[in-house]
Formats: C-alpha cells, sequence, structure tokens
C-alpha cells in the first residue's frame, strides 16, 4: 500500500527554491492500476522517484506497506527498491554490450538466488514477454518495442510487488506501444501494483483509475487541470 500525505518537493535553481510538488496526497491499494496523468514539467518523474524511493520529499510523509520512507537511509532506500520495486522507463536502459539474455539476468547477480533459479527466471520472464526467441540478441539487434520488453523482463525477474512505468511508450510506434501495454495490463491481472505516468490519454485511459497532475498539485478530476 502507498500513501502519500501533503508531500512537498521544490528543487533549488540559484539562489531560487523552484515547487515541484506541492501538498500532494496521494493513497494506493494493492493490485490497483492508477495512471498519472500531466503535462511536461507538471511533476510527474518527481512524484514517480518519490514513490520509487529513488528521492526524498522535502515534506510530507511517505507510508510504504506500512513503513514511513522519510526516515530512511539511503542503503535503506535502495533495499526496499530492490526487494518491491520495478522500474520501466521511457529510456529502456539496457546495457548495450549485453544480450537480452544478459540484461535481464544482470540485477539477479545481486540477488541470492542460485543459477538455476537465476536460469529460469530469465527464461521464464522473456519468454512472458514474448521474446524466448531473442534472447541472444543485444539492444542494438532489436526493435524499440522489444528493447522494451528486454527491460520489462529485466523487472519481472526481481519480482517486484509495484511496477512504476514513467512514459514506457512515449519512444515507440504506436503498434509497438499497443504492445507493451497489452503487457502491463497483463501485469495488473497477474497481482501487480501498477503506476503509469504518461502525458497521453489514450495510455492513461487503460488504468483503472486516473489522476491528474498541474503544476506540482495532484488531482482526481480533470477539471482541475
Ligand atoms: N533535478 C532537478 N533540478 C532542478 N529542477 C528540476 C529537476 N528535476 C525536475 N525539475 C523541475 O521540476 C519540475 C517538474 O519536473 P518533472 O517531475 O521532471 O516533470 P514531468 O516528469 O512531469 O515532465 C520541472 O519544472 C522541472 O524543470
Ligand atoms: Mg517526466
Amino acid at each position: 500500500m502507498i500513501r502519500l500525505k501533503h508531500i512537498y518537493k521544490s528543487y533549488k535553481l540559484g539562489e531560487m527554491q523552484l515547487p515541484a510538488l506541492v501538498d500532494v496526497n496521494l493513497h494506493v491499494k494493492p493490485h490497483e492500476f492508477v495512471s498519472i496523468l500531466g503535462p511536461s514539467g507538471s511533476g510527474k518523474s518527481t512524484l514517480m522517484n518519490i514513490i520509487g524511493c529513488l528521492d526524498v520529499p522535502d515534506s510530507g510523509d511517505y507510508i510504504l506497506d506500512g513503513s514511513q520512507i522519510g526516515n530512511c537511509t539511503e542503503d535503506e532506500l535502495s533495499e526496499i527498491r530492490g526487494k518491491k520495486i520495478g522500474f520501466i522507463f521511457q529510456q529502456f536502459n539496457l546495457l548495450p554490450d549485453l544480450t537480452a539474455y544478459e540484461n535481464v539476468e544482470m540485477p539477479l547477480l545481486y540477488h541470492k538466488i542460485s543459477p538455476d533459479e537465476r536460469h529460469e527466471r530469465v527464461m521464464r520472464t522473456l519468454e512472458q514477454v514474448g521474446l524466448a526467441d531473442r534472447i541472444g540478441h543485444k539492444p542494438s539487434q532489436l526493435s524499440g518495442g522489444q528493447q522494451q520488453r528486454v527491460a520489462i523482463a529485466r523487472v519481472l525477474a526481481s519480482q517486484p510487488s509495484i511496477i512504476l512505468a514513467d512514459e514506457p511508450t512515449g519512444n515507440l510506434d504506436s503498434a509497438s506501444g499497443r504492445e507493451i501495454m497489452e503487457i502491463i495490463k497483463g501485469l495488473w491481472r497477474d497481482g501487480n501494483t501498477i503506476i503509469l505516468i504518461t502525458h497521453d490519454i489514450h495510455v492513461a485511459d487503460q488504468a483503472e483509475r486516473k489522476v491528474y497532475v498541474h503544476d506540482g498539485r495532484l488531482s482526481d478530476k480533470e477539471t482541475a487541470v
């Protein structure tokens, strides 16, 4: 369960403090699929970084599965991320010199799991995203949609419960974008909590619920935007 209460975050620019999030309140229940919709610069990525424990707010409470995140050290944040959260970005962030298989395997090398289990997870997740026949391909030998599918397999291999997707279809043609959305909806049906950030209403509409960000403020009504 994700609960944000009165979250404020600003960035320092020279002498000025520019507000990026202003009194943000959000509750996401387990197994929910929520999309966060807003124009460029509205604070979506800032919000995702906080939800994903990549950054902490200036003030306000963030409670994730009963724990206060605001008081966590860097190491604790990193541990929470590793256990609970999977990120899907607009840029696929694959390592260019590694094959699809190796890209998915990479984060698992830091987990205490046996080589057999590791192999099983890599194969199962690549199969799940429809890439069982591309395991030896490097990112440059894959289409954008296929690269994003490798990135999703890499997330799934770590078995997160919450998946945060920041403009996951932003770099894709519409057909590949639809494929990626089908995969994301499948992950939701499998029981994951999904938070999807987008500026595309057609993408956002596929979630159970939409919330809107405008100038760092969150609203569940579009009219406020
Ligand atoms: N690291 C940063 N330093 C300074 N300002 C930032 C930083 N990251 C984001 N901002 C500013 O905060 C606001 C929100 O940015 P962001 O969360 O990236 O918006 P979005 O993802 O909706 O495009 C923008 O005005 C942006 O310029
Ligand atoms: Mg962004």
